[in-house]
């Protein structure tokens, strides 16, 4: 049997887009940032673009109108979860009608992905509750499987995002120990590169499209300004990633 192409994703995360297209983020302008990734993203012809939210600095339509119209240019199937800035009820629209997918399980490749919303209303932090890990029951079996969510599982050593982390994550580890499927989680929400095996499940960071700070310092520290992604190449036996600058 010919071997099966492998499956290509990129994750994008933290554009954060505002109302205002001329706004400020950090210092850089969200819109042009993500627009310089553009050429990057179609060379590497995704088959699936995976969106992990803080999609929106402002949860305005505007912005999501924005985004659904930037992620639609490649052509492939499009999937996404809010982060702490989103919300679900101003995003969804948008997004369904665009026939964007919330899963909470997408099939693609061969592989499960499961994505799991974080966020909750007015809340920095992230939690995953029963009823939003039970996605997780369908990563069962011999499928290789990925975790796409917008908050930190595990710390990455930067005290100003890690305070706002996932609670909790126990909740999601103690479900994951029981889950040999699951290969990774991929994640948003830290604006910086990292990646570290934790209980033999790889945590990978999807840096921000528009402003990203040095790995692991206490205080937000700029120092990386290109706009970055991350990209997946899945196969049967396992996948590779690595990041996608502009
Ligand atoms: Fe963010
Ligand atoms: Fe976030």
């Amino acid at each position: 049997m010919p071997r099966r192409k492998p499956t290509r994703l990129l994750q994008v995360s933290d554009c954060p887009l505002a109302r205002d297209p001329a706004a400020a983020y950090r210092g850089q302008n969200a819109d042009a940032n993500l627009e310089r990734l553009t050429d990057a993203a179609r060379r590497w012809a995704p088959d699936l673009l995976v969106l992990t939210g803080d999609l929106s600095e402002d949860a305005s339509v505007e912005s999501y109108c924005r985004i659904r119209d930037w992620a639609g240019r490649f052509g492939c199937p499009v999937a996404w979860i809010p982060g702490n800035h989103d919300e679900r009820d101003a995003m969804s629209p948008v997004f369904d009608e665009a026939g964007f997918q919330s899963g909470p399980v997408v099939a693609v490749g061969g592989w499960s992905l499961a994505l799991l919303d974080s966020a909750w209303p007015n809340d920095p932090g992230g939690e995953l509750d029963d009823a939003r890990l039970k996605a997780l029951d369908e990563l069962e079996g011999d499928r290789p499987a990925g975790v796409f969510v917008h908050h930190q599982p595990t710390p990455v050593g930067a005290a100003w995002i890690d305070k706002v982390g996932m609670r909790a994550a126990e909740r999601l580890w103690a479900r994951i120990g029981k889950l040999p499927s699951v290969r990774f989680i991929a994640f948003g929400h830290v604006h910086q590169r990292f990646r570290q095996q934790v209980e033999g499940v790889e945590c990978l960071a999807c840096p921000s499209t528009a402003a990203n700070s040095l790995p692991a310092t206490a205080r937000f520290t700029a120092g990386e300004t290109t706009p970055m992604a991350r990209w997946f190449e899945l196969n049967e036996t396992g996948f590779r990633s690595g990041y996608l600058a502009a």
